[in-house]
């Protein structure tokens, strides 16, 4: 019999920056995504809020819904992964209060996520407080917040030392178990890293962070054609599907597929 391998926790998580370890995140939004990057051996499978682009078209995270992220957290839980599901709170489904925050967060972990994510620093804390007294483990996500962007007059590298390191301060002391850090120039990435005992989970954010995260779709190619500076393209899946959709379309209009043992007789 296989031995089974050993479910992530989020106290497994919390504890690797001790060891020193390399923690590794990548975006998951449905079963065969999970199970893919779960069989790869990732730690931590990020329900992103990132869906509402990369999946549904739209140019920003905002118009994704709390309902909508309850069914991406869902069919990724449904994948029975080990590595630990983090669910994204969607926009409007934390800010308004802190008993909002954790009326959301519940139906997140209700939904099989192990731990949510929430993005802002010292103007999250009420939320982050609350959640963790709450027995709900979360995620801070500083710097470069897409939530935010308008607010932030667009998706921009954030460079303010003093409020990025007063925010992993803020947040380390709510009770995090991880923040994830982005877009934030890597000398500021690797201050703001040294300066806490949780682990950093770096997007855009250089080489010195305690972990990496990338979206599902920029690391297997399958984002169209724009290519932030930060991701690497691991595999050109988009170009490889397209070919094989192409040969497909080719073989049934020569007659070449179905062949003989794809038909039953
Ligand atoms: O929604 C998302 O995919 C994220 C990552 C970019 C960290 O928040």
């Amino acid at each position: 019999m296989l031995a089974e391998a050993k479910p992530v926790t989020v106290p497994m998580i919390r504890a690797a920056k001790a060891s020193g370890r390399k923690l590794t995140m990548v975006t998951a939004y449905d079963l065969a995504s999970a199970r893919t990057a779960d069989a790869a051996g990732v730690d931590m499978l990020l329900v992103g809020d990132s869906v509402g682009m990369v999946v549904q078209g739209h140019k920003t995270s905002l118009p994704v819904s709390l309902g909508e992220m309850i069914y991406h957290t869902r069919c990724v839980a449904r994948a029975n992964p080990r590595a630990v599901i983090v669910a994204d709170l969607p926009f409007g489904s934390y800010q308004r209060s802190p008993a909002q925050a954790i009326r959301s967060a519940v139906k997140l972990l209700q939904a099989g996520a192990a731990a949510v994510k929430l993005e802002g620093g010292v103007r999250m804390l009420p939320a982050v407080v609350a959640c963790v007294a709450a027995d709900i483990p979360v995620m801070g996500h500083i710097g470069l917040t897409p939530q935010s962007v308008h607010q932030l007059g667009g998706f921009k590298v954030q460079r303010n030392a003093d409020a990025l390191l007063a925010d992993a301060a803020a947040l380390q002391s709510a009770g995090v178990f991880a923040i994830v850090v982005e877009a934030v120039p890597s000398t500021l990435a690797q201050r703001v890293s040294a300066a806490v005992d949780v682990p950093t989970i770096g997007i855009g954010a250089g080489p010195h962070c305690d972990g990496q995260v990338l979206v599902w779709h920029d690391l297997l190619g399958l984002y169209g054609e724009f290519r932030p500076k930060f991701v690497k393209c691991y595999a050109e899946l988009g170009t490889a599907a397209q070919a094989a959709i192409r040969q497909f379309r080719n073989e049934v209009e020569s007659g070449e597929f179905p062949a003989k043992q794809h038909t039953f007789e």
